[in-house]
């Protein structure tokens, strides 16, 4: 069988499978749009307290204070009340899914 023939039927057998059920908590949350802003309004201040060059370091200490994804959701919200960000709530779930698939795994 041509490479190109088998490749054609492995994407239609994928295609056929029904969707994979994941819970995921953020559903629908635009990944990219939470990777700019976070990138813009997060990074800066998390590295300069607990460093990271990317910031991560706030998300991976082992004493981090997000354990749940509600946890994440409220220490969330609370920095941005704390920047006075005016965060729209599309955009705050738009960074906790991101922030989520990126560090904190919740299922
Ligand atoms: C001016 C500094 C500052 C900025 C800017 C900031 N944060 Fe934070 N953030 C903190 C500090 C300080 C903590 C740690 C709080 C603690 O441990 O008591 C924290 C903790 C967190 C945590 C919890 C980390 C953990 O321990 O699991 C999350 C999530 C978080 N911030 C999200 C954000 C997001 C999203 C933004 C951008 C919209 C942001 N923060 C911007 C200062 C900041």
């Amino acid at each position: 069988m041509r490479p190109s023939i088998a490749r054609a039927l492995a994407a239609s057998a994928l295609a056929a499978l029904p969707p994979i059920a994941t819970a995921d908590p953020f559903p629908g949350a635009d990944h990219a749009a939470g990777a700019d802003m976070h990138t813009r309004q997060c990074v800066d201040c998390h590295a300069r307290k607990y460093g990271g060059e990317d910031g991560s370091a706030i998300y991976l200490r082992p004493d981090r204070r997000v354990t749940t994804p509600s946890a994440l959701s409220q220490q969330l919200t609370a920095c941005t009340t704390m920047l006075k960000l005016d965060l729209f709530p599309e955009d705050e779930h738009h960074l906790a899914g991101y922030l989520n698939t990126r560090y904190y795994r919740f299922e």
